[in-house]
């Protein structure tokens, strides 16, 4: 049986329903702070906060765990800015209480979930694991923490890890069943569908005097049951013998704001006001990250590539969503 820790969230929600479709068994423990009961339709709810030791613990106790998949964290970039205990408290000492209850169960597989967040402002693209770690937020630094915290118990207690750095995740399960909801929403993609389906008045371009073709940032939108299906693939690695390492899991594309705004009036027939504003600060003006690791290490590759197809799978979930 797989624990998801943050299962009921957006990347974890749609692992949860790949590790089914593979003939997993899981227990999802979330607290739902930002997740939602509804996304977990597959396996088991424990209802719990990673700081609540007891708690966390009786799931050790009650399910036969083999391994863990850990998405259960804070990820608002800019909250990290003004809050930064809010996120090391959470993301890195409430890590800790599980990486010590795996020891004490000797579970001895985690797959985490890291960020391309961790790269900072890269001199080079498209960027490979190797190249520096400089992260330019306390929510990118919570995470390089966890990864060496990672390599450190490997070391010491044999707890065999993969980090999966994501690039921006989007898109929704194409089946229509689950997808993305965060509430405050800050992502582009599905702020833009709110301005398509009026739920918005208008979207904001942060930026177009960066030094891209168009002004604007350009960022490597991955989706979401594509990560899903790297996770799967990075279980299966450690457990077949595969070394500790990390992973970017990008597309390889970039796409700026101002074309995916191109994408979403073409896909929805819909049009909405754009306004221009001024950058957003610690917006790096480009982001695309190499997956050539995980391809040949995994044999991972992105089913859902287009941009297109990311956009339109978002839209029928967020026609229908009801939460
Ligand atoms: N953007 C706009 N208008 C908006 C919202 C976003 O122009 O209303 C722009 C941003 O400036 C950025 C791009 O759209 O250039 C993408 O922004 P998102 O907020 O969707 O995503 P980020 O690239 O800022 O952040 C994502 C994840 C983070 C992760 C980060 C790594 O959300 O969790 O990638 O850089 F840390």
């Amino acid at each position: 049986m797989i624990l998801v820790t943050g299962g009921a969230g957006y990347i974890g929600s749609h692992t949860n329903k790949e590790l089914h479709k593979r003939g997993y068994q899981t227990v999802v423990y979330d607290n739902l702070v930002y997740g939602h009961k509804e996304s977990v339709k597959w396996g088991t709810l424990e209802i719990g906060d990673l700081s609540d030791k007891e708690r966390l613990e009786s799931v050790f106790k009650n399910y036969p765990i083999e391994a863990v998949i850990h998405f259960a964290a804070y990820a608002y970039v800019g909250e990290s800015v003004t809050e930064p205990a809010k996120y090391y408290n959470n993301n890195v000492c409430n890590t800790i209480n599980l990486l010590d209850i795996m020891r004490k169960y000797n579970v001895n597989y985690i797959i985490f979930s890291s960020t391309c967040a961790t790269y900072g402002i890269p001199e080079k693209m498209p960027i490979t694991e190797d190249m520096p770690q400089n992260p330019v937020n306390p929510y990118g630094a919570t995470k390089k923490m966890v990864e060496r915290i990672l390599e450190d118990y490997y070391k010491a207690y044999g707890l065999h890890y993969c980090c999966l750095r994501y690039f921006n995740a989007a898109g929704a399960d194409p089946d229509g069943e689950i997808g993305e909801s965060h509430t405050p929403e800050t992502h582009l993609i599905p702020l833009i569908l709110d301005a398509a389906s009026g739920k918005r008045e208008s979207i904001s371009i942060f930026g177009t005097d960066y030094p891209t073709e168009d002004g604007t940032c350009i960022r490597d939108y991955i989706h979401v049951t594509d990560l899903a299906e790297a996770h799967i693939r990075a279980l299966e690695y450690l457990k077949q013998g595969g070394e500790s390492t990390c992973f970017n899991l990008g597309n390889g594309n970039g796409d700026s704001v101002q074309h995916v705004i191109e994408v979403v009036k073409q896909v929805t027939g819909k049009e909405f006001i754009v306004k221009e504003e001024k950058r957003r600060a610690g917006d790096p003006p480009m982001l695309i990250g190499s997956a050539e690791k995980a391809e040949k290490i995994l044999g991972w590759k992105p089913q859902y590539k287009e941009i297109g197809t990311i956009v339109e799978h978002a839209w029928k979930w967020h026609e229908k969503k009801m939460y």
